[in-house]
């Protein structure tokens, strides 16, 4: 699962091996025009359904409705509102009347171009129109190239719980273009900056201290720099998918390090609040103190992640909300099994471990301890 170079799209490529379900990742800089024909190598395409949002396309639609037009392939353009709530049932509907007004078939394919919202509805309308469609991802987000793309958990949202409806599809490529992330407002851009620093604390150390010697340049969005970390996050997340493609082992779920703080955290403070990779941030330094309650973590290595977080510009405290509510959100986490709190704990920098049986005051007290001042 190394990469590799030898696509005429990409300077780098990622093999998921999933059998029957394999894919690549091409990951490239300024190869968002070769769209057309990489989607032409993978497989004969007449109709793509492309899927995209309000903002990105703006900046990027008609680049890749040219190239996929070059290549004879009729397109069927559709753009939804920007933001989480178009992964709805109301939006699905939309789109899969829309398809359909627009002659799709059993053959047709769809291109998701977007952040991780786009991603996940694409996927879901690929998985589910005519029983399953061809399905390729062209992440524009860091968090979408570096975590959503990769692995086919496609779905949407119910009013009441967030990702409930879905499955796993896998994309039959991701096509991974780091200049687009030029136009990243700076937030989205930090935000997705936590899950890469995820990678390193769960699965590899030496990518950790690479993260700690280049902050600036990680700042500044050096394009070398931005290959290395997109390339090295999804190499992470392909060897992790491959072991445990549907979360059945236990596997999969220490990419939820600390998701479980994060989620409460993103719930009791009100969505949109937080974005997604800022409550990861103050989630894992809570699941950080809790492994030194634990006994298993040392606290001069949560002393590191504080560091290297506030460095990145991400939120490191916990805020003062309701306690209550965090608990008892917490206590609805999909982790949590015959009502008992289970967690991803580090034990050192680049091994996590599922943790059953964590009693509810530590948990908190990890929490609490997060507190400013
Ligand atoms: P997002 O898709 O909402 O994108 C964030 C914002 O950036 C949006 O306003 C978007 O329009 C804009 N944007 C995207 N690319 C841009 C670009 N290149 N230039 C300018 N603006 C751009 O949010 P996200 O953080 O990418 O994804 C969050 C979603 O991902 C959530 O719904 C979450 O549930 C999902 N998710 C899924 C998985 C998975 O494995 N399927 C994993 C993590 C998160
Ligand atoms: N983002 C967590 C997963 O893909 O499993």
């Amino acid at each position: 699962m190394s990469p590799t170079n030898t696509s005429p799209f990409a300077s780098q490529t990622v093999h998921v091996p999933l059998s029957e379900r394999s894919y690549d990742i091409s990951i490239g800089t300024g190869n968002l025009a070769e769209v057309g024909r990489w989607t032409a190598s993978l497989r004969t395409v007449t109709h793509a359904v492309l899927i995209s949002d309000s903002n990105v396309a703006e900046h990027y639609l008609e680049n890749v409705n040219e190239s996929l037009t070059a290549e004879r392939i009729r397109v069927t353009k559709l753009v939804v509102p920007a933001g989480e709530p178009s992964k709805s049932v109301a939006t699905s509907q939309e789109l899969w009347e829309k398809a359909l007004a627009d002659r799709v078939d059993r053959k047709s394919i769809v291109v998701a171009l977007g952040g991780g919202v786009i991603g996940d509805l694409a996927g879901f309308i690929a998985a589910t129109m005519t029983r399953g469609l061809d399905f390729f991802q062209i992440p524009t987000t860091l968090l979408a190239q570096v975590d959503s793309s990769v692995g086919g958990k496609v779905g949407i949202n119910l009013p009441a719980a967030k990702n409930i409806v879905g499955c796993f599809w896998q994309p039959k490529g991701v096509l991974i273009d780091t200049a687009v992330l030029e136009t990243l407002p700076r937030r989205e851009y930090l935000s997705g900056l936590a899950e890469v620093v995820k990678y390193g604390v769960i699965l590899d150390p030496e990518f950790f201290e690479y993260l700690e010697a280049n902050v600036q340049p990680i700042l500044d969005r050096d394009s070398t720099v931005l290959q290395k970390i997109v390339a090295r996050s999804c190499e992470l997340k392909a060897q992790v998918v491959a072991e445990d493609e549907r979360e059945t082992t236990g596997l999969r779920a220490i990419l939820n390090y600390g998701h479980t703080y994060c989620h409460a955290l993103e719930t009791v403070a009100g969505y949109g609040e937080y974005l997604h990779g800022e409550a990861v941030s103050v989630g894992m330094l809570c699941a950080s103190r809790l492994g030194e309650k634990l006994g298993v973590f040392d606290p001069a290595l949560t002393e590191r992640q504080h560091n290297l977080l506030t460095a990145l510009g991400l939120p490191v405290e916990v805020p003062r909300i309701d306690e209550d509510a965090i608990l008892s959100a917490m206590q609805r986490d999909k982790k949590v099994e015959h009502g008992k709190l289970r967690f991803i704990v580090p034990h050192c920098i680049g091994k996590v471990v599922l943790t059953p049986d964590v009693p509810a005051d530590v948990a908190m007290a990890a929490w609490t301890d997060g507190y400013a001042g």
